[in-house]
């Protein structure tokens, strides 16, 4: 896999999140490569979103960012929706997240695709 820049990584718990996904995508194997080049551009997006949008709640925005595709390298073929939503309510406590910004970040990883479910907050369609 070609080494993708990344931004430095915070040291919170966007930072872990952010950790947990490029280490995710990493042991998946080169085939998943194109989901690094898909966070890279989103990330340059969503810094350029967040400081023109001050009412957005940041720590919910970022960890959708980082995890709303790590359902593509985790868990089985269903709808990789899905599967981020169930490593969100996973992993998110576990790194000491609240259960409401649990349940944020989990709809907003569930609707990313905006097909059953429907975006309610922020729209992060890919
Ligand atoms: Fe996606």
């Amino acid at each position: 896999m070609e080494p993708i820049e990344i931004k430095e990584i915070s040291n919170d718990r966007i930072g872990a999140a952010k950790m947990h996904f490029l280490d995710r995508v990493t042991e998946a194997g080169p085939k998943f490569g194109y989901l690094l080049i898909h966070l890279k551009a989103l990330e340059k997006w969503a810094d350029k979103e967040s400081s023109k949008r001050p009412e957005l709640n940041k720590e919910v925005f970022f960890l959708s960012i980082w995890l709303h595709d790590i359902g593509q390298v985790i868990g089985d073929k269903t709808d990789h929706a899905v599967n981020s939503e169930t490593e969100v309510r996973r992993y998110l406590p576990e790194i000491g997240v609240g259960s409401e910004t649990v349940e944020e970040v989990a709809h907003c990883v569930r609707s990313h695709r905006c097909k059953d479910v429907q975006p309610e907050t922020l729209k992060l369609k890919s």
